[in-house]
């Protein structure tokens, strides 16, 4: 499988805050059959971002020579999760390399959690008109997506894709966030299942998991397009091999409903 996004380059932002445990996350993910990651440092964001992309370059060749040391043979591929703002595209066009997927052209973007600008449309059809496309994370997290999937629809239908955490679908968020992920995918918005790991222990880079918990719904050969064959297709820059047609939330809402399987519901 492999990890589209994934905060294991130690030190940068809230995720491996050493080395130590960046290998130990390295290690885990390999455990769970993990043989390529995403290094996506948060750029542009307050507090914790990292905009020293020659610090972020060196930081991935340190973790890759150590896991080689300890014998966990995972790929990492360059990556960031950018955050959005208004100036997105400027930035864009200064740091392109450094911000897209394996210096080709998908980008991780992240919206705050509980705000979508208004004119995201506009810039997401800017990005585009860049080259740019643009793979939001963890959609079900923010509430603006959750309160309204059509917007999300309407960002898919120009072409945006969707990478859902793997924790959402096990209830690391809560309840809510589940239930979304779990929408999400039965609307076929979901083009990915990425990790967005941590750490070892808060939110470990672990799919396997999710994957075993979303074949049920949609198929365990196109579960595996979610953690396997889609991704790869981003770091080989190439059109996704599944693309499935998004369902309008509109048009749909009476008859769909949240089905999460019952064997793997919490007894929370
Ligand atoms: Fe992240």
């Amino acid at each position: 499988m492999i990890d589209l996004h994934c905060h294991i380059l130690p030190g940068l932002d809230d995720g491996a805050k050493t080395l130590d445990h960046a290998i130990e996350m390295g290690r885990n993910a390999w455990e769970d059959g993990i043989t390529k990651i995403v290094a996506t440092p948060h750029v542009f964001r307050e507090n914790i971002s990292q905009t020293d992309f020659v610090s972020i370059r060196q930081k991935k060749e340190d973790l890759k020579k150590a896991l080689e040391e300890n014998n966990i043979p995972i790929e990492l591929v360059a990556g960031a999760e950018v955050h959005i703002s208004h100036n997105l595209i400027d930035e864009i066009r200064k740091n392109r390399q450094d911000l897209v997927i394996n210096r080709g052209s998908y980008v991780v973007v992240e919206f705050p959690q509980v705000h979508v600008f208004f004119s995201v449309k506009d810039l997401f059809f800017d990005l585009m008109n860049e080259g740019i496309i643009p793979i939001i994370a963890h959609p079900e997290r923010n509430s603006v997506f959750m309160e309204k999937p059509s917007l999300l629809y309407e960002l898919i239908r120009m072409g945006a894709l969707v990478q859902s955490n793997s924790g959402s679908f096990v209830g690391r968020y809560g309840r809510e966030v589940e239930e979304i992920a779990f929408r999400f995918l039965q609307y076929q918005f979901t083009h990915f299942i990425g990790s967005d790991g941590h750490g070892v222990h808060s939110i470990p880079p672990i799919l396997s998991e999710a994957v075993r918990i979303i074949s049920p719904v949609i198929g365990e050969k196109n579960a595996h397009m979610l953690v396997q064959d889609n991704p790869q297709a981003v770091i080989d820059n190439q059109e996704l091999p599944y693309l499935p047609d998004p369902v309008d939330p509109h048009a749909s809402q009476k008859s769909f409903r949240v089905k999460i399987p019952k064997i793997f519901k919490r007894s929370d």
